[in-house]
């Protein structure tokens, strides 16, 4: 055996599995080294001693360099594979679009944010209601002109056999087996006070419909931000306190309120609120507000009766607004026609993308 040769072909060895094959040749049981060792035995054992330090010294060089191949071998194949699966990181990247909130949903959260820094909860309710809760309950029975300001989408559910409308205790409310699109926020109200006691300020944002014609100025779907606070000594002074409040967040220290006279039925007094926007020095007209109406609480405390509820209204006073979220931002930003909004044109969103 040539261990010269068979140094060099082990450091030649072009693959593992033939390195693998060099490794069984020369010391596997029955390699070549492993024969050579057989025959020791029938040598003198002064021959004996000198091949079998020979024979050793091989043993010990080929397994080295069976093992240096070997990691050689297994680090070209390595940087081989790295080589192939390498990403090219200079080359230039896809861009993915980035979504941005809807105009509205940042004046809502904007609106919103500005009365949780005064307290208020957050609380939202069904789009489809009840007449009792949308209408009724808040001094608006059937035959009061005042529904007719507000054209109703009325929901039948006669192809829905067992869809109910839900009261805050899971007791049905459907009423004469129909119910509305909340044409305002303001049915929340009710909803809440039935469930809770006072004192506490909510602030209610939500979508509303109207059964309406649509124009530059009129959409059927638009959004309201609904504000009630309720309290043993709540005052009229509260609520300009508020709506003032409101006005400096929206418009900056220079912000202020306008309150003037007119009527809901949810509400006595009732006034209309306008904005002071110092930039373009002007007043803005921004929605509805007043003292809660008597009637209201009396509506809640019969309705905790029937519950098993103990009253929990006499005695308290409190304020309400309501205010079109929409018509803020028409107003705020100059755009000329409400229904931008909801025809998903880009080019008009993107204006308003946060
Ligand atoms: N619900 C009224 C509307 O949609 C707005 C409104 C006015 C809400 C006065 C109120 C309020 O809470 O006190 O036109």
């Amino acid at each position: 055996m040539n261990i010269e040769a068979a140094l060099e072909e082990i450091g030649k060895a072009p693959t593992l599995e033939s390195l693998q094959a060099l490794k069984v040749q020369y010391l596997g049981k029955n390699g070549l080294v492993t024969q050579e060792m057989k025959t020791l035995g029938r040598l003198s054992p002064e021959e004996r001693r000198e091949k079998g330090r020979v024979l050793n010294e091989w043993k010990a060089a080929l397994e080295k360099a069976l093992e240096a191949r070997e990691a050689q071998l297994r680090e070209e194949a390595l940087q081989a594979r790295l080589l192939q699966e390498s990403i090219d990181v200079s080359l230039p990247g896809y861009a993915f679009p980035s979504g941005g909130l809807h105009i509205t949903s940042r004046i809502m959260q904007e609106l919103v944010g500005i009365f949780r820094k005064q307290g208020f909860s957050v609380v939202e309710g069904p789009e489809v209601e009840s007449e009792f809760f949308n209408f009724d309950a808040i001094n608006m029975p059937d035959w009061h002109p005042a529904r007719d300001m507000q054209d109703t989408f009325w929901v039948e559910f006669k192809n829905q056999p067992g869809f109910t409308i839900q009261g805050p205790f899971g007791e049905d409310v459907t009423g004469r087996g129909g119910a509305v699109l909340r044409t305002h926020t303001s049915g929340m109200q009710i909803r809440y006070m039935i469930q809770h006691t006072p004192p506490f300020r909510i602030v209610v944002p939500g979508r509303v419909f109207r059964y309406e014609q649509t124009d530059a100025s009129h959409e059927a779907m638009f959004h309201q931000l609904e504000g009630l606070v309720v309290g043993p000594n709540i005052t009229m002074a509260d609520l300009k306190g508020a709506i003032s409040e409101l006005a400096r967040g929206l418009f900056g220290e220079e912000g202020k309120a306008r309150f003037q006279p007119t009527y809901f039925p949810f509400v006595e007094p009732g006034v209309q609120f306008a904005m002071w926007w110092p930039e373009r020095q002007k007043w803005l007209e921004l929605g509805g507000a007043g003292m809660v109406h008597p009637y209201l609480f009396k509506a809640v405390d019969d309705y905790r009766e029937r519950q098993g509820l103990p009253r929990a209204y006499e005695g308290m006073t409190g304020w309400a607004f309501g205010m079109g979220v929409e018509r803020l931002a028409l107003l705020r930003y100059g755009i000329p026609d409400i229904r931008y909004f909801y025809q998903n044109r880009l080019s008009f969103l993107r204006q308003f993308r946060g």
